[in-house]
């Protein structure tokens, strides 16, 4: 009885200590963390924001968004679209956010219509988030996303390698040479050569695109003995090549050919170009899934992973990249229950929260079944 007193007050004093200062880094004990949610509850989860009540063209690089470079305390992470969002306040500029301000900030910053936002992000803030505090980092791990449940929970960021992060990436080196989330110049000149040498006027367009998707792949098969190249990295790989090509061209001239000015101002300088204005509409997956197919048809592949370099093994078992649902289904069924294999209480009932709002992504468009890995309340 006393040893079990003692116990609960080092663990009540080390939860006073740790967490009002969010500086514990270590994954908390399944009861440390009951205990955590006894106390203090999960944060409040928002609801997804709503399609855009006025979803058309508008300049974006505006007075009330300044682009402020990240100082040292702000975090930056493998994607250029968040970054800038970031530097521009149309997200906190520490880079620490709830999924719901992401959402907004792709919506009003970007255009990116209400689904495609929402299945980008609710998808990362499961594999990447923290759902006790509703707070994901878009870069790497930190304190600042709060106490952390249990392990094999990660909350590792977005910058985290072997989620949402994977191989091949257009301007990061594969995590087994590197840091796969910051900015590559040698990468970028590959990208400015590819453009010179594909597409039209020697902009970043569809051509430029498929070609440098192939281009990276292979150079992965050739060099990276630990690649990784199947769902659910394929949709991102695929879908991050078209994305430029769409949401960083003006939308004034929203011709889908990306200046090698405005791609260094987004993915380098992570800043939208002077006067920038967002895509005309909203932009739904009608518009992005024939782009990510095109790219696909002119270079072919199966999802497989390397053994060792140049050993390329196919996965036949992995969805391919025409399987939306399939990749849907193995994100929620296969991909989070690795990071939460029996979640209970009030840390099931947010990751399930987050998976109805993930499932509201998939439905209209894609018409996809839901799955439940925890039960269905
Ligand atoms: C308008 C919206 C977006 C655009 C234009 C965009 C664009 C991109 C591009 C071009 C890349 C590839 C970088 C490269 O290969 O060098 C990328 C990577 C990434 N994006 Fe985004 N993105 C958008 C929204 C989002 C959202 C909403 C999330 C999640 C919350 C996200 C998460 C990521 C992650 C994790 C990566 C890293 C992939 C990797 O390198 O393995 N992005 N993004
Ligand atoms: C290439 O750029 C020139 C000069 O800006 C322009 O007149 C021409 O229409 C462009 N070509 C295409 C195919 O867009
Ligand atoms: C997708 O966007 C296009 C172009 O703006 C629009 O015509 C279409 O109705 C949208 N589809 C859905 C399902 O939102």
């Amino acid at each position: 009885m006393a040893k079990f007193a003692t116990l609960l007050l080092l663990a009540a004093v080390r939860l006073v200590i740790a967490l009002p200062a969010y500086d514990s880094l270590v994954g908390l004990s399944e009861r440390d963390v009951n205990d955590y949610i006894a106390r203090h509850g999960v944060a409040h989860i928002p609801n997804p924001p709503l399609p855009l009540a006025d979803g058309g063209i508008k300049l974006v690089n505006d007075p009330a968004h300044p682009f402020i470079a990240a100082g040292p305390n702000d975090i930056r992470g493998p994607c250029p679209a968040l970054n800038t969002l970031a530097s521009h306040g149309y997200l906190p500029r520490n880079g620490v956010a709830r999924p719901d301000q992401i959402v907004t900030a792709v919506m009003e910053g970007l255009n990116l219509g209400n689904d495609f936002a929402k299945f980008l992000v609710y998808q990362a803030f499961l594999m990447n988030g923290n759902p006790i505090t509703n707070l994901m980092s878009i870069g790497m791990k930190t304190p600042e996303t709060g106490p952390n449940p249990p392990k094999p929970a990660q909350v590792g960021g977005l910058s985290q390698h072997g989620t949402f992060e994977g191989d091949t990436s257009m301007t990061r080196v594969d995590a087994y040479f590197g840091d796969q989330a910051v900015f590559n110049e040698d990468l970028f000149q590959g990208f400015i050569a590819t453009s010179a040498k594909y597409g039209v006027n020697g902009t970043y367009d569809v051509n430029a695109a498929a070609e440098l998707r192939y281009q990276r792949l292979q150079d992965s098969i050739k060099t990276n003995p630990q690649l990784v190249y199947t769902s659910p990295r394929i949709l991102s790989a695929y879908s991050e090549a078209v994305f430029p090509t769409i949401f960083f061209v003006d939308g004034r001239l929203n011709n889908r050919q990306l200046t090698i000015d405005a791609a260094r101002h987004f993915f380098d300088f992570q800043m939208m170009p002077a006067d920038f204005h967002r895509q005309p509409a909203p932009v739904n997956f009608t518009m992005v899934d024939p782009l990510t197919k095109a790219i696909f048809d002119k270079h072919p592949f199966t999802p497989g992973v390397n053994h060792g370099k140049n050993n390329f093994v196919l996965q036949p078992k992995t969805p391919a990249l025409s399987d939306f649902c399939g990749i849907y289904e193995d994100i929620v069924l296969r991909v989070i229950p690795g990071q939460y294999p029996r979640p209970t209480g009030a840390l099931r009932e947010a990751i399930n929260k987050n998976l109805g709002f993930l499932y509201t992504a998939v439905k209209t468009e894609h018409n996809c079944a839901q799955v439940f890995p925890f039960g269905k309340d």
